[in-house]
């Protein structure tokens, strides 16, 4: 398959725009000419929401209209009069008050979707233009303790935007992830002060100090913390100690990190997360720069001392009193914040990394950090203009009662034991469906539709909103929802194991695709949307258009596969054809899948 694959590509590479730019792109110069005086003016065509309707439609006219003070259906008769696209559709209608609709022509589809099979790595989909060095900030849990729900989300809608991120723009070299773990604070200071009194042999051989259960020893620490004033003081010294880089405190804290990232990374591999050691570069990696952050706010006149601690007043932040609301830097003790570390990486990325689109993904509390951040970082000239400052901000995990989700005993839910679960629960489901699959096997379908259903219902909501953790919701086999799909992928490979057939035979013949039936062109046109909606997701950074594009996609083959009988069709070369529609649609979801971090299974 494989080498078959790969000649192909070598063969055919006629990457395709999506079908709304090129409507878009042929309706411009025609736009252009009609109203000269207006910047730009735009089609804006989208996908009809009703088949009847065509299956795009240019909704622009109307506002043109409007602006050049003439009739709409005058102005849409007007371009159709001079747009040419016989080659790709029907003569395009105009509906309503100046819609323009247009409808696609099965000989258009049929060669495009060729194209598309024929182009295994890209699908068809053309690389967006400008390749951008992107720095994706996600994940960045703090290290002292182990990873709990709240760190489930950033972790996985950075790592699925990153990940598409590298197919749009196909540069994966570009897309830099960048965990920003907190492991510069307090917490540290706890964790040295409580091994230098528990286990002082460890303490002064770093090298030995081993931390099976990172939890409890946080705990006790914190314990200690909260009980013992001298443990208190001792705990701020050694913080003090930390970021003024004391050798020996350095050296105990060096090892409490690898602990702790030992912990995350094997929770991002359970999770297939795409992050590795080189990718953090956490709040210690920037200690070193927060006086010169200060300095330099100082020499460019923007710092101001507001009750003995130094701050930065924006334009247009007012606290709940109307009264000016300053970003702290630096504290009257002459601490740093969360904040001054934000700005000495925010400069790292645009200045070092030479990013031109810094991307956050952080839960929604953190907006307002954000906009004063970015606010800051283009008043001090360390992000200009041209680099796009972007922050993806999200809502809470919530239990079944609608409150933050929980452990019975009122704990953080522990993201490994909420893997743990998942998996456990995925079992079961494979067990009812397949008892006969040897054990092996069955651990296997359980880890990948267990971790994936967790991952799909997280990004299938609407980012912004919170979303209630919902056990049977996410694991059903029916409805919005990976095992749906990863089901819908297993029941085409399926078909492929009943008629025997060979992939690679099969793409020898891609030129035999013929779309006729209502369902085989309905599912065409849905395949070929794929690039559209990876375009969009690029741009807009909602990772649920793509759920609800594979969901889309499974349903239309789903309407496909019960009208247009495949092995059994009546002609071979409708059997080809149809297989050929199969492979694509197998293809797609995997692809799409892959693209949000959930595996596929050839059988479940
Ligand atoms: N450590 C932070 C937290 O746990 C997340 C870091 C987000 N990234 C950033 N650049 N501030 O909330």
């Amino acid at each position: 398959m494989l080498a078959h694959a790969l000649k192909l590509n070598q063969r055919n590479k006629i990457p395709m725009k999506p079908i709304i730019d090129i409507l878009e792109q042929r309706i411009a110069p025609i736009l252009a000419q009609l109203a000269p005086d207006i910047p730009n003016p735009s089609a804006i065509v989208k996908p009809s929401q009703d088949p009847r309707f065509g299956d795009y439609q240019a909704n622009g006219i109307m506002a043109l209209a409007k602006q050049l003070k003439t009739n709409p259906r005058e102005l849409a008769q007007q371009v159709v009069d001079q747009l040419n696209v016989s080659d790709m559709c029907e003569p395009p209608e105009i509906a309503g008050p100046g819609f323009i609709n247009f409808r696609l022509l099965p000989a258009w589809l049929t060669q495009k979707l060729t194209q598309a099979i024929q182009d295994p790595d890209r699908l068809g989909v053309d690389t967006l233009s400008d390749p951008k060095k992107v720095v994706v900030d996600f994940a960045g849990p703090n290290l002292a303790k182990e990873m709990h729900v709240g760190h489930i989300r950033s972790t996985i809608i950075g790592d699925v935007i990153a990940r598409i991120l590298e197919f749009g723009y196909n540069e994966p070299n570009n897309i830099i992830r960048q965990s920003h773990v907190g492991d510069w604070g307090l917490p540290f200071g706890m964790l040295v002060t409580y091994l230098r009194e528990n286990t002082p042999e460890a303490a002064s051989n770093p090298e030995n100090i081993k931390i099976a259960d990172l939890e409890e020893f946080y705990r006790a620490a914190k314990q200690r913390f909260d009980s013992d004033e001298t443990f208190k003081q001792n705990a701020y010294k050694a913080t003090v100690a930390l970021h003024e880089h004391d050798q020996d405190t350095l050296e105990i804290w060096k090892h409490i990190v690898a602990e702790s990232r030992i912990h995350a990374q094997a929770i991002y591999d359970k999770m297939n997360i795409k992050l590795r050691v080189e990718d953090e570069r956490g709040e210690s990696a920037f200690s070193k720069d927060l006086p010169d952050v200060v300095k330099s706010l100082a020499d460019a006149n923007i710092l101001q001392e507001s009750q003995g601690a130094q701050c930065v007043f924006l334009d247009g932040f007012k606290n709940k009193e109307g009264n000016p609301l300053p970003l702290i830097v630096q504290k009257s003790d002459g601490a740093y914040l969360y904040a001054t570390t934000d700005l000495a990486a925010i400069r790292f990325r645009a200045k070092q990394l030479k990013a031109d689109r810094i991307i956050y993904v952080t839960d929604a509390r953190q907006k307002l950090h954000f906009q004063m951040i970015f606010a800051c970082a283009r008043q001090a000239q360390w992000a200009p203009e041209n680099v796009s400052l972007e922050h993806v901000p999200f809502g809470s995990v919530l239990g079944p009662d609608n409150k933050p989700f929980k452990t019975r005993s009122g704990e953080n839910v522990k993201l490994k034991d909420l893997l743990d679960e998942a998996t456990q629960r995925a079992l079961k489901v494979v067990e009812a469906k397949n008892p006969d699959l040897p054990p092996e096997q069955k651990q296997q379908i359980a880890q990948a539709v267990g971790i994936g259903a967790v991952k799909y219902a997280d990004l299938s909501n609407n980012l912004v909103g919170d979303y209630v953790f919902d056990w049977d919701k996410m694991l059903a086999m029916e409805g919005n929802t990976a095992p749906y799909l990863q089901y819908a992928y297993a029941r085409i490979q399926s078909i492929f194991r009943k008629g025997d057939i060979d992939t690679d035979q099969l793409l020898a013949n891609t030129d035999v695709l013929q779309l006729d039936a209502p369902e085989e062109l309905t599912l065409a046109k849905h395949l070929l949307r794929y690039g559209e909606i990876i375009e969009t997701v690029v741009r807009d950074l909602r990772p649920h258009l793509l759920t609800n594009y594979l969901f889309e996609l499974a349903q239309n083959f789903s309407s496909f596969y019960t009208n247009c009988p495949v092995l059994k069709a009546d002609a071979e070369s409708t059997i080809t054809s149809r297989l050929l529609l199969c492979h694509q649609t197998a293809h797609t979801l995997a692809h799409g899948l892959n693209l949000l971090g959930i595996k596929t299974i050839k059988q479940m």
